[in-house]
């Protein structure tokens, strides 16, 4: 059962429909305004959905492209549907690497079997994947929540600081940044989550709704404010979740991430007082050990209309959006970006915490040392 709840009604991000060949998630686009289920029944549904951002959050699109494969091998189970499969939803988007890897994992699964067979291993191996990703994010929660209750111990409370989505709807059920979050929350910590909105997307809603859902207290903010928050003693700790980490331990997320390392950071250097530790919580496929360090990690440019169109309701409460600037002006749209090593104090993963580094980072994955 899910630990995460919708109304009181515990629910996963994804889950597949019992002789359907489908699969539903939540559409994130229609939060927090709507809560609306979505069904998935084909591979250009499920890399429509990735797109979109209808799911979003590194393990979720792992695991709908997982799905996606499950669907495409229901449609066509030859070797030339696995691999057209595997490449049209690589395509989707290039950041976050448990994409990749949940891809690599299905074809490695799919492709030495015999091609009657594909279609049921593909389900199997899509819910072991999904499963996998509830428990390691469950045992983030676990890990992070030693980090925390010391941390709360200093300060006497616990005031997180987060950025972007990256709780139980970026997952499939616990979310990484969050789950130490929820952990604090129901071990009885006095936990405060300061949300920053993070534009042009706007996924802080998304966290502020599911921090609602569970009654954990939360404030929302500007991105903006983020530094005088950080600068003036508001923040005890910022925790974010990870689309990427290369082997040296630099983290790309969100974008606005590193500005919220630097301001954390340079706090010592303002207040002449401790910089806020600032944590990083993502699980094994969210680690890209062949990628050496954060300049090789590919940085997904997103469409201008994110910037220049505005989502929400009006007064009567009909969905609407609303143009704020003119087609004519010139816009960047960079999706994440890449905090260095230096910039985080731990890693926070399923194996338990680590220093944001090479060796950091074999020490807790000896099998990935080669040679
Ligand atoms: O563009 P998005 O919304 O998919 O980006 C999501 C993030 O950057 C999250 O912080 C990241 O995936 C970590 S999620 C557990």
């Amino acid at each position: 059962m899910a630990a995460m709840r919708v109304d009181g009604t515990p629910t996963r991000t994804i889950w597949p429909l019992a002789n359907a060949d489908a699969v539903e998630i939540i559409d994130q686009t229609a939060l927090p305004h709507e809560y609306r289920v979505l069904r998935l029944a084909s591979l250009e549904e499920a890399a429509q959905a990735i797109c979109s951002m209808q799911v979003r959050g590194a393990p979720l699109i792992g695991v709908t492209a997982a799905y996606g494969v499950a669907l495409a091998m229901a449609q066509g189970d030859d070797d030339a549907s696995l691999l057209t499969a595997v490449d049209r939803l690589a395509a989707t988007r290039p950041t976050a690497v448990n994409l990749r890897w949940a891809l690599a994992r299905m074809r490695r699964c799919l492709l030495p079997l015999a091609p009657s067979t594909r279609a049921e291993a593909a389900w199997q191996e899509a819910a072991r994947i999904a499963d996998e990703d509830v428990e390691q994010c469950r045992q983030i929660g676990k890990h992070g929540l030693q980090l925390l209750s010391r941390r709360a111990g200093e300060c006497g409370r616990l005031a997180i600081m987060t950025h972007c989505n990256a709780g139980w709807l970026a997952t499939v059920d616990h979310g990484t940044a969050l789950a130490p979050v929820y952990a604090a929350f129901e071990a009885g910590i006095d936990v405060h989550v300061w949300v920053s909105e993070t534009r042009p997307r706007n996924q802080g809603l998304l966290t502020a709704w599911e921090l609602a859902q569970h009654g954990v207290p939360h404030t929302l903010h500007a991105d903006n404010a983020a530094g005088l928050l950080l600068a003036r003693g508001d923040i005890d700790a910022v925790i974010v979740g990870a689309d990427r980490i290369a082997a040296n331990g630099d983290v790309a997320n969100k974008i606005g991430t590193y500005l919220k390392a630097l301001a954390a950071y340079l706090k010592a250097l303002a207040a002449a007082a401790a910089a806020v530790p600032f944590y990083v919580a993502a699980p094994r496929s969210t680690i890209d050990f062949s990628c050496p360090s954060g300049a090789a990690i590919p940085i997904e440019e997103r469409a201008a209309d994110e910037l220049r169109v505005m989502h929400g309701r009006d007064a009567a409460g009909a969905r609407g959006q609303l143009q704020q600037l003119p087609c004519s002006e010139a816009i960047v749209n960079p999706a994440f970006d890449v905090t260095p090593a230096k910039l985080v104090n731990t890693l926070i993963t399923e194996r338990g915490c680590c220093p944001a580094s090479h060796d950091g980072l074999l020490a807790l994955y000896p099998e990935e040392r080669h040679g």
